[in-house]
């Protein structure tokens, strides 16, 4: 973590509304998994619009290149090919520092017939745990070990089985996915989480031969298959930076457009946007987001997909700091997802923590300490400050301050940011935003 690039920050001078259009990049949460996922096959598989700039990216195929996987990045083209596992180890630093790593289980134990992978560790939104992920492996008929830096998955065949999640996990039904493919019958995962980025993967694994049914109930389907494939496919497009650029559009009085921005996975994000007096339009290549008139103040809560999703919540609630009254947010996603508020009220914003469920039906943190709800005072003249980013989608959030606080602002910890956005210095520039990246 000693790196030059590692104490980049950001200085933005504020007060310019955003201008202009840019091209959202493919999803560091589909691309990751996708790359995961190739390792099922000894053939080829090209991704096109992958977003390879970005630092999570970078990391899982640094993973998957110590495993075996010959790896070849061109501009937004990635091609991997792992004919043979050389090892099943996962290096203990880079590991540990992504969710992207326990996804390798089922690769490594159906090609290696055993995998040792760093305990994730919990982060600044939350412990994070993996129970369901070793729940579910273990259902599959994983032997599942644990020392103290790694869990051991070893299994000679994986055997379908009916897995119910108790919380619709994201991380955790990639994982029973990708470990179930070759599992002798059928898998039935119930409770699934029904992202965008795992229907992604689905058409992804589809294309190398799997056969997977997605039910409307959150069931998801797989009849175990023998062989996979390699194919070619294209990452979807980033729905969370597509949302990080609209709030930050709207809260500065801006009007941008954002190329190849798809629909279909923004639904709830453009409900809310329309319910507190902003705008956007469908347009050919694309979606714009407009400000039109003072923001009203609404209430909402985060949710799994099709619901508010937990990654828009932060540059929302900078957005909601210039609307006209009182915003509620119960975040029911992860227990500490408000950390990144302490830094911002140095910039003016007024915003209370509770940790009571507010606006919305108990949650499961409804009888925890944590600090899981806000209020959201507006609208408040932001003043530049000096800030430190706790985590990605927070750090974006602060760049959103530091466009419409009055002054100057100094944003460290660029390096957060830089996990999952390309070139967000530059794309902010392009749409006339006072901002430099310094060393
Ligand atoms: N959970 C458990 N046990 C588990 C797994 C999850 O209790 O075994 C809990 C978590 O602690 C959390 C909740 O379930 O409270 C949701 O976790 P989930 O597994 O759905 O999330 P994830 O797979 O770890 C992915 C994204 C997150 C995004 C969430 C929710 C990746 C690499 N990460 O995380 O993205 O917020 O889904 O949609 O895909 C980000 O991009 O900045 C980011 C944090």
């Amino acid at each position: 973590m000693n790196s030059p690039e590692n104490n980049s920050r950001f200085i933005i001078k504020g007060g310019n509304p955003l201008r202009g259009t840019i091209k959202v990049a493919g999803a560091k949460n589909s691309a990751t998994k996708l790359i995961v996922a190739s390792l099922l096959t000894k053939d080829k598989c090209t991704f096109y619009n992958s977003p390879n700039k970005i630092k999570d990216l970078q990391v899982t195929t640094k993973i998957c290149s110590l495993l075996g996987s010959k790896i070849e990045v061109k501009d937004k083209v990635l091609e991997i090919q792992t004919k043979e596992i050389t090892n099943a180890c996962i290096n203990q630093e880079l590991g540990s520092s992504t969710r992207i790593a326990i996804l390798l289980a089922g690769p490594l134990v159906h090609r290696f017939g055993k995998a040792e992978i760093p305990i994730p560790g919990g982060c600044r939104i939350g412990s994070r745990p993996v129970n369901l992920h070793i729940d579910g492996l273990k259902k599959l008929g994983c032997n599942v070990q644990m020392n103290d830096t790694h869990y051991i998955f070893e299994a000679d065949g994986l055997k379908g089985a009916e897995i119910n999640l108790d919380f619709p996990s994201v991380g955790a039904t990639e994982n029973i996915l990708i470990a179930s493919i070759f599992a002798k019958g059928k898998t039935v995962i119930s409770n699934a989480a029904v992202e965008p980025e795992i229907i992604d993967l689905i058409k992804f694994l589809q294309k190398m031969g799997a056969i997977i049914e997605v039910r409307t109930d959150r069931k998801i389907i797989i009849e175990g298959v023998k062989r996979l494939y390699g194919t070619s496919h294209r990452v979807i497009p980033d729905r969370n930076e597509v949302a990080s650029f609209a709030c930050a559009a709207i809260a500065s009085k801006g009007d941008i457009i954002i190329e190849d921005a798809i629909q279909d996975d923004l639904i709830t994000l453009l409900n809310t946007i329309r319910r507190v007096g902003a705008e956007y339009q469908v347009v050919e290549n694309g979606i714009r987001f407009f400000y039109k008139c003072k923001l009203r103040p609404i209430a909402i809560e985060t949710s799994v997909h099709p619901g508010f999703m937990t990654d828009w919540q932060q540059p929302f609630v900078i957005m909601m700091t210039q609307a006209n009254g009182i915003t509620i947010v119960h975040e029911t996603v992860y227990e500490k997802r408000f950390g990144y508020v302490e830094e911002l009220k140095k910039m003016g914003a007024e915003i209370e923590l509770y940790n009571t469920c507010l606006g919305g039906l108990p949650c499961r943190f409804a009888s925890s300490q944590y600090y899981h709800s806000a209020v959201v005072k507006g609208p408040t003249k932001l003043k530049g400050a000096e800030i430190n980013i706790p985590d990605l989608r927070a750090g974006f959030s602060y760049l959103i301050a530091g466009v419409i606080a009055e002054g100057e602002s100094i944003i460290n910890g660029a390096v957060y940011i830089d996990r999952g956005y390309e070139d967000i210095d530059l794309k902010f520039q392009s749409l006339g935003a006072d901002i430099k990246r310094v060393q």
